[in-house]
């Protein structure tokens, strides 16, 4: 299957000032794209098609503007497109001109080819306006992406790592620093975990580790009760149809934090963390921390747990949760998120279609709409671009004119 590619002729000038938004988009060999041009308003986009067309794999593309795994949390190689002849598989790219918070940037990013047989470790190259940079984790500095799919809806129910990988993907946006602190709290277990494993360390070297984790571990528990917290009142403000919800990080840092400041709790962390070295080292892994840790939800006005809502009103506490942080994320960086949206509008009673439609234009900043139904979305009509998607191909559609 070959794609065609798509010029669509738009100024770039036409950007909302507002938000975040792609102005062009391309492709090559990403999933079922072997080749995508786009050129964007920066208005609200609109993907509509049949099962199996593309539209989701054009979510991930954006999503991986953003650091991590993009929103399947597929393994780089997975994502390149099959075209019946494994030799031909390598590599695909995604390339994007973007109106960020720096203002405009070009974004390259990519499965990078294996230099050689021994090197089988995949890598993600991302260049920032043509220059090399050094890890993906850097995107977060020029964008925000937030994005809500089918597969979360089962977050509620299904293992607390997920729900923790949400949480703290909330957090990223409301907090600079959430990221590193992720990043480093793990590295020192990680290294921890290395040293218990192998026997005989060095006793000042463990001690130094655990600092570390007691640190960044006690950082990061205090940026998740400061950001559902922040997200809780942000909802508690909002007066459309979706539903509040009060948020709790639930973890053993976090509950010392309610009652002790943060220093007593780091110092709290590191004795556990000595106490546990034994128990730590037959289980091969640190047992207690922020890496355990879970986000319990609860639907205010019902007053029970998310997970025993119905399944439209565990969408609705989903939506109305990542609208408030895309709020939030707005108020932070002057700049709405780039928003992407798989499949909402489906879930959604005409009400509350109108009034995410309403919520959306009132962010400002780009989303990306995707739905098997035209007539969804028929509340955007003349505020949003309309593509239509079929095999991998994307055309524009004059819609609802
Ligand atoms: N690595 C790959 N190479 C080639 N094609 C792929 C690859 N991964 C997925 N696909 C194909 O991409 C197609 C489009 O997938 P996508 O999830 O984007 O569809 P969709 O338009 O969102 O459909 P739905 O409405 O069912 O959600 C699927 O048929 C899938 O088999
Ligand atoms: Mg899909």
């Amino acid at each position: 299957m070959r794609s065609a590619a798509l010029v669509a002729e738009r100024p770039y000038e036409g950007a909302t000032a507002g938000g975040t938004a792609v102005l062009s988009l391309s492709l090559r060999d990403f999933r079922n794209y072997a080749e995508l041009h786009l050129r964007l308003s920066g208005q609200p986009v609109v993907l509509t098609g049949p099962n199996g067309a593309g539209k989701t794999n054009i979510l991930e593309a954006l999503s991986f503007f953003s650091p991590g795994r993009g929103l399947r949390r597929a393994r780089l190689s997975e994502v390149s497109r099959t075209t019946g002849q494994p030799a031909l598989r390598c590599c695909w790219a995604a390339h994007a001109e973007l109106a960020s918070v720096i203002g405009p940037v070009s974004i390259g990013t990519g499965l990078a080819e294996a230099a050689g047989d021994e090197d089988n470790a995949e890598r993600r190259i991302v260049r920032v306006n043509g220059e090399p940079a050094a890890s993906a984790n850097g995107l977060a500095e020029y964008l925000d992406v937030v994005w809500l799919t089918p597969q979360m809806d089962r977050l509620f129910v299904e293992g607390l790592s997920t729900r923790r990988r949400f949480m703290d993907r909330l957090v990223y946006g409301l907090d600079g620093g959430h990221a590193r602190q992720v990043a480093a709290f793990e590295r020192a277990m990680r290294e921890r975990n290395r040293l218990l494993k192998i026997g005989g360390a060095d006793s000042a070297w463990l001690a130094a580790l655990e600092s570390q984790m007691a640190e960044h571990g006690v950082a990061v528990a205090a940026a998740r009760r400061d950001g559902l917290g922040r997200i809780e009142a942000g909802m508690a403000l909002a007066t459309g149809p979706f539903p509040q919800a009060r948020l709790a990080a639930q973890g053993v840092i976090e509950a010392w934090l309610a009652d002790m400041p943060a220093l007593a709790a780091e110092e709290k962390y590191r004795t556990m963390l000595a106490e546990r070295r034994g128990i730590d080292r037959e289980a091969g892994a640190a047992t207690e921390g922020p890496h355990r840790s879970d986000m319990a939800v609860w639907h205010a006005e019902k007053d029970q747990p998310a997970a025993q809502c119905s399944t439209g009103e565990q969408k609705a506490l989903l939506i109305a949760i990542t609208l408030a942080n895309a709020r939030l994320i707005r108020a932070r960086r002057q700049m709405a998120p780039l928003m992407l949206l798989d499949e909402i509008s489906a879930h959604l009673d005409a009400r509350r279609r109108a009034a995410l439609y309403e919520e959306l234009l009132a962010l400002g900043g780009q989303v990306w709409l995707t739905g098997t139904d035209d007539d969804l979305f028929a509340g955007l009509a003349g505020q949003a671009e309309f593509f239509m998607v079929a095999d991998g191909v994307v055309t524009p559609r004059a819609a609802f004119s």
